[in-house]
């Protein structure tokens, strides 16, 4: 990145391929919206500042006064800066071993059971401190620019315990991420069961966690959280100020989705085992459906019912999950190639599902998400004839570069 004081105040992205963006100006797009994209061909994006100042055809690009920095984007196509709604990217070590064991027939669930998983990443999280959290989601921020994310949320989880939760929070912020408190991601080994340990969770962390969170978020699942104790924890989050999210219905369909809507969360997520009932609920919900296909292929599982949700008129984001155990993937992109190939969404789909609809869920939507006067200056920009090969190029290395709040960034 170049030097802040010597850059001019005005970026001109020219003789781009194409500009693809979600139409209008709404958010959450649902039903036939949500494939609603608008294409310009040979085409510019002005930006002033922070923010995007015009978009349009090169032919009607007016003379403007220097100085101006400019950029060819001859064989590139702009798409707004991609939104990763749901990573787990704080978190140290790996989990390399498990996936090699997964591999010969061990499951995630049993290795959950056997105090690996989420708590062998506990482990290692508990022992980086916070300089270390630091740096491992500056690691992360960096894998997911250079895959074309411009903003990404983050979670806390694997803590645990007041300092380290508190530093995963306050490292996810430093780092430019939007912190979530997952403070129930799974019981830690110092705790009996789990009602202890949202005793604990509730009086000594979500205090300060409020202050430094703008969600929070919990795993509802056999073998973490019952719905009992969710609705309990969310209670606590809700009434200290934080946005409601869930993991729900991720291995079986454990009463997330109705909680969720009664609750007005703003998402809830995964939803590989949601029924037919909590589809249509969801549809009839302003709660979003986040959909993680990543961590369903890496682990195995069925796909979310993802057509079936956007067909009922529900709100739908998709997401990586990055994290060590389910989904070690930052990239946006595999996601979009995912949705398509294995959700059934069209390209179109999974471009307003991983922007306008993903800052929907981190309450972003009216700033980014979207390539539009006024929204902030995040572009991806695309090494293709096509914005659509950001899903038809699976796993390829389909992002050039990013421009993130009117700076382009050269990607290492
Ligand atoms: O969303 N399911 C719970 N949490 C994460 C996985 C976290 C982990 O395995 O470390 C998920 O898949
Ligand atoms: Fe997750």
């Amino acid at each position: 990145m170049s030097d802040a004081g010597s850059e001019p105040e005005r970026l001109l992205v020219r003789d781009l391929e194409q500009v693809a963006t979600p139409s209008g100006r709404d958010a959450p797009l649902r039903g036939d919206a949500l494939g609603k994209v608008e294409v310009l061909e040979d085409a510019y994006v002005l930006c002033e500042r922070e923010e995007i100042a015009a978009v349009g055809r090169m032919r009607d690009l007016p003379a403007l006064a220097e100085p101006i920095e400019e950029l060819d984007g001859r064989g590139l196509c702009a798409v707004p800066g991609l939104v990763d709604c749901h990573t787990h990217a704080c978190f140290a070590g790996d989990r390399v071993d498990e996936f090699s064991l997964r591999a010969t027939g061990a499951s995630y669930e049993e290795l959950h059971a056997a105090g690996g998983g989420i708590l062998s990443t506990v482990r290692a999280t508990r022992a980086a401190g916070e300089g270390g959290l630091v740096a491992a989601v500056e690691r992360h921020r960096d894998w997911m620019l250079r895959a074309g994310t411009t903003t990404f949320e983050a979670k806390s989880g694997y803590g645990l315990d007041r300092d380290i939760e508190l530093a995963s929070l306050r490292a996810i912020r430093a780092v430019g991420g939007i912190p979530t408190w997952l403070g129930a991601h799974a019981v830690p080994p110092e705790f009996d069961d789990a009602d202890a340990y949202l005793d604990f969770a509730l009086a000594d962390v979500l205090p300060e966690a409020a202050r430094l969170a703008e969600a929070a978020d919990v795993f509802l699942e056999r073998g973490a959280f019952d719905s009992a104790q969710a609705r309990r924890y969310l209670e606590a989050c809700r009434a200290a100020g934080l946005a409601l999210r869930l993991h729900g219905d991720q291995f079986t369909e454990g009463g997330a989705v109705p909680l969720a809507i009664e609750l007005g969360a703003r998402s809830v997520d995964h939803l590989e085992a949601t029924g037919p009932e909590g589809v249509r609920a969801l549809g009839q919900s302003g709660v979003t459906a986040v959909l993680l296909p990543v961590s369903a292929l890496f682990l195995d599982r069925p796909m979310p019912p993802a057509r079936a949700l956007v067909e009922a008129g529900a709100a739908v984001a998709i997401a990586t999950d990055f994290n060590p155990g389910s989904a070690f993937c930052e990239s946006l992109p595999v996601v979009c190639s995912l949705a398509s190939t294995q959700l059934k969404l069209t390209p179109a789909e999974a471009l307003s599902a991983s922007t306008v609809n993903a800052a929907h869920v981190l309450s972003r939507a009216d700033r980014v998400g979207r390539i539009a006067p006024g929204y902030r200056a995040d572009l991806t920009l695309l090494g293709a004839p096509d914005w659509r090969y950001l899903a038809y190029h699976f796993g390829g290395p389909v992002v050039h570069s990013v421009v993130l709040a009117g700076r382009p960034l050269a990607l290492g």
